[in-house]
């Protein structure tokens, strides 16, 4: 797939007033700085559409974007930065798991890895929160370009052994950098494919 248009549409903190869900969603979600809006800034060919910041908080709303008028892409803010106040980090993570919880054409959610990481609790807690509440997930792995190539291999090896002892099935990983646009066409291939199971919400 190619993406030929992307727009912002609405910037909100309720499902109730998100779109209308009638297209396919996808939602990008993980650790403050792990590079959610850069990587889809980076599959839209567009540096100005999510906004980005080296300081961790900087997406704070659910972020709606239309693509190729025909599928959305979600923004949503960072969980686990230790220097945002409690109670903002409780506020968007509330909003935040409300809209996972509840909307109904949401394919399938983003969970975002920084590849130089070994698994942290957070990421650990939040995907385990995503399959106890039945909301399908895939693993992107980001700042590919940071890690060296010979690291890469072992370091999601360690991760799958780690998610193996909680998991009986792994989810889907993929390998990306918004530097080098890595993994961009695995990425819209599998929105693609998935999108092939999407049933319209009747109005
Ligand atoms: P919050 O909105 O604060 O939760 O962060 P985010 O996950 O949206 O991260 P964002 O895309 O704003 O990126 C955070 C920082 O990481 C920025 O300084 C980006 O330039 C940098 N960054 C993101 N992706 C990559 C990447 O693939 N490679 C490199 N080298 N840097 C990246
Ligand atoms: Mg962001």
């Amino acid at each position: 797939m190619k993406v030929k248009t992307a727009e912002f549409v609405i910037s909100n903190t309720r499902v109730d007033m998100c779109p209308k869900p009638l297209l396919p969603e996808y939602a990008f979600i993980g650790r403050s700085n792990v590079g959610k809006s850069s990587l889809i800034n980076s599959l839209c060919n567009n540096k100005k559409l999510a906004k980005t910041s080296s300081t961790p908080g900087k997406t704070q709303l659910i972020n709606h974007f239309i693509i190729n008028d025909e599928w959305y892409l979600v923004d949503l803010p960072g969980y686990g930065f230790t220097k945002t106040p409690v109670a903002m980090k409780e506020k968007w993570m509330n909003f935040t798991r409300n809209y996972l919880r509840h909307r109904e054409n949401l394919m399938c959610v983003f969970v975002l890895l920084d590849s130089r990481h070994n698994i942290l609790k957070a990421d650990d807690e939040f995907m385990e929160w995503l399959g106890e509440n039945g909301i399908p997930f895939v693993m992107v792995f980001t700042k590919m370009d940071k890690l060296d190539p010979r690291d890469v291999e072992g370091n999601i090896k360690a991760y799958q052994e780690k998610m193996s002892e909680k998991w009986s099935f792994l989810p889907q990983h993929f390998l990306t950098s918004s530097e080098k646009k890595t993994g961009n066409e695995e990425l819209l291939a599998f929105i693609e494919e998935t999108s092939k199971g999407f049933t319209p919400v009747k109005e």
